[in-house]
């Protein structure tokens, strides 16, 4: 058993990103700055923006934070969104959710301008990944193709399982291996709560994909021998083995699952540190006009 080590990995690819922006800077070029709106004081929010950042500043991105309180109205969001779809400074930006429930994510997404998409949550993005155009690849699927990719992992002919529909994993990650590229080529089956017999499907996979949310879901019997096996999961509970008092669990009990397995990504320390590196490599190609060539901004 082999494990994915999404941190190391992440490691090795900053500093090929570090390098680029070097070269970029010592030519006098444009450094490529992210924007993160994060509103309100989730936890999770607040920990996931923090990362960010500090990805930005050890590859030499530049990244700035803008902060809005918890009651900020939707029609304030979106004005704030608009100054950064026409501000020329600024290549690519995101907004953390989830938002506040007096704001309709989905109407805050849509005003993103695409070609500053760089989360590829926004509708254009979706539809052009879709049909296998130049697009920006959200920062899970990326990551995970990414992982697959540097570790030669064969996709094609394979038969991938995707556990979970979710409009920012399963469903995307199902679309991209299934298309004609590498990797890709495989058949895939996208499994989602009301799918039956779903051992006898997970049981048939070359590839595991599973982005749930149910800590420890799967186990050993639920995986075929020498199985290459993703968990996108990470639930935070309580530990009294932790100093911070709190530990992460993925949607796979790793001690069952892992001795059955070719490789498998731990959590934390998988798929994860691979997501923050995806969203730095739009960034860079937004400050490049590497997908929306054909567009001029302002
Ligand atoms: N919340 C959890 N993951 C993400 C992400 O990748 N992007 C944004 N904008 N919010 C998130």
């Amino acid at each position: 058993m082999e494990k994915l080590d999404g941190k190391k990995l992440s490691s090795q690819i900053k500093n090929e990103i570090k390098q680029d922006i070097d070269k970029i800077r010592s030519e006098g070029g444009n450094i490529p700055h992210l924007v993160a709106i994060l509103v309100g004081h989730d936890g999770a929010s607040e920990t996931y923006v923090r990362n960010k950042e500090k990805a930005c500043i050890k590859t030499g991105i530049k990244s700035s934070v803008l902060r809005f309180e918890a009651d900020i109205s939707e029609k304030d969001l979106l004005s704030e969104v608009a100054k950064l779809n026409n501000d020329s400074d600024v290549d690519g930006f995101i907004v953390q959710l989830p938002l506040p429930d007096h704001i309709n994510e989905q109407r805050i997404v849509e005003k993103i301008k695409p070609d500053k998409d760089v989360d590829g949550f926004h509708p254009v993005n979706i539809g052009r990944m879709t049909l296998g155009m130049p697009a920006y690849i959200s920062a899970t699927p990326f990551g995970i193709l990414t992982l697959l990719k540097r570790y030669n992992i064969k996709t094609e002919g394979k038969h991938v399982v995707v556990l979970g529909r979710s409009n920012i994993v399963g469903r995307p990650v199902s679309i991209l291996l299934g298309q004609k590229a590498t990797p890709g080529n495989s058949t895939v089956t996208l499994c989602h709560s009301r799918t039956e017999n779903l051992k006898s499907i997970t049981a048939s996979a070359d590839i595991l994909i599973v982005a749930l949310g149910k800590a420890e879901y799967v186990t050993a019997d639920m995986v075929k021998q020498g199985a290459v096996v993703i968990d996108v999961g990470i639930t935070r509970v309580k530990s009294g083995k932790t100093k911070s008092g709190w530990k992460l669990l993925g949607d796979v009990n790793f001690d069952d699952v892992a001795p059955k397995c070719s490789h498998i990504t731990p959590v934390p320390g998988g798929v994860g540190p691979m997501t923050i590196v995806a969203l730095l490599h739009n960034t860079v190609a937004a400050s490049k006009q590497e997908i929306y060539k054909h567009q001029h901004r302002p």
